[in-house]
């Protein structure tokens, strides 16, 4: 029997990839112009699951991959995926909620941290010989013990973050989001307020909404301009739920003290963005869930769905639901019939 063809994309665990290797016939890409290049649209055409990272799933894609039953996103945002555009062709779709909420809280509040206490510079300083003398002012950063966190998005990994700084910090804790939290707002004492509230009363925000139609660029200059001059910003979403451009400007402007940024409008980063150049911005590589242990944990959470999904099974962790519904039937038939 032929072996279902598999594409894995960017990112997936050796020992995992080498699980589905076992199983199926996996290709990997990895820096691929996915519109363009030949071999990975020839192997598209016969592909019925495809696995990975950050892969744009649009309509212009799956017009190509008439085979295919189920993509499986190694993240737990899926802002990559048309789920309209798979809905139609009832195409599966998962993610791998859950097993990095702690490492991405673990991320976002270090960064938080690196920030406020300027970890990064007095690394460089130390490190390029420059202490020399006792310290001065000028090198001091600002406490975030019993300040006032400003959670934008009080999901799992809000909530997370909610319980580091409620339990750990002592911080006085807003929330913003679609949703009220009664539950967590009782367990982390956090009160929920609106968005200008929230960032005209917080000390430190953090943004940690995923990124949709609704949030795409929904903080911008007139957001900046709301927080406390002294606020530092950590964004911890998607690059695109701000409006970068006008992060740099309210920076240039002292319209907040700093920023803490774990995502880019473009990612690798361009090496011209100016917030490169900005000692009051800590930057790192888009890097929330990535320890060894949880992107283990996730890959291996994407291939059981994926498996599940080439199998005719419920996936376990099932974006769109609704299609599940729609072919549940068929498979169920299907193995019937067998
Ligand atoms: C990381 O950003 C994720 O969505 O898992």
């Amino acid at each position: 029997m032929t072996k279902k063809r598999i594409i894995a994309y960017n990112r997936l665990e050796k020992p995992v990839l080498e699980e589905l290797k076992s199983k199926y016939d996996v290709k990997f890409f990895k820096n691929i112009n996915t519109k363009t290049d030949k071999v990975f649209l020839d192997y598209l055409e016969k592909t019925e699951g495809i696995i990975g990272l950050e892969l744009e799933v649009d309509k212009d894609l799956l017009v190509n991959a008439p085979n295919l039953k189920i993509v499986s996103n190694v993240s737990v945002g899926y802002n990559n995926l048309n789920l309209e555009e798979l809905a139609k062709r009832n195409i599966l779709a998962t993610n791998t909620p859950d097993v990095l909420t702690d490492t991405v809280a673990d991320t976002i509040f270090g960064l938080l941290l690196a920030t406020a206490r300027r970890i990064p510079e007095l690394d460089h300083y130390v490190k390029s010989k420059q202490w020399n003398d006792p310290l001065e002012s000028e090198h001091y950063g600002i406490d975030v013990h019993h300040k006032t966190l400003g959670i934008i998005g009080m999901g799992k990994i809000g909530q997370a973050i909610a319980q580091r700084a409620n339990l750990g910090f002592d911080m006085k804790i807003l929330y913003n989001s679609r949703n009220k939290k009664p539950k967590a707002e009782a367990k982390y004492n956090a009160t929920y307020c609106s968005l200008d509230e929230l960032l005209k009363q917080s000390d430190f925000v953090i943004l940690i909404t995923p990124l949709t139609e609704e949030t795409n660029g929904f903080i911008g200059r007139r957001e900046f301009q709301l927080m406390k001059k002294s606020a530092i910003f950590i964004n911890g979403s998607r690059g695109k739920t701000i409006i970068e451009k006008d992060l740099i400007e309210s920076l240039k402007n002292g319209e907040i003290a700093a920023a803490g940024l774990d995502v880019f409008k473009i990612e690798p980063v361009e090496h011209d963005n100016p917030l490169l150049n900005m000692k009051n911005v800590v930057t790192l590589p888009h890097i929330g869930s990535s320890t060894y242990e949880t992107e283990l944990k996730m890959s291996e959470l994407a291939a059981k769905n994926l498996v599940a999904g080439l199998n005719g099974e419920k996936p376990p962790s099932l974006i769109n639901t609704d299609v599940w519904e729609n072919i549940k039937p068929l498979v169920s038939k299907k193995t019937i019939d067998k």
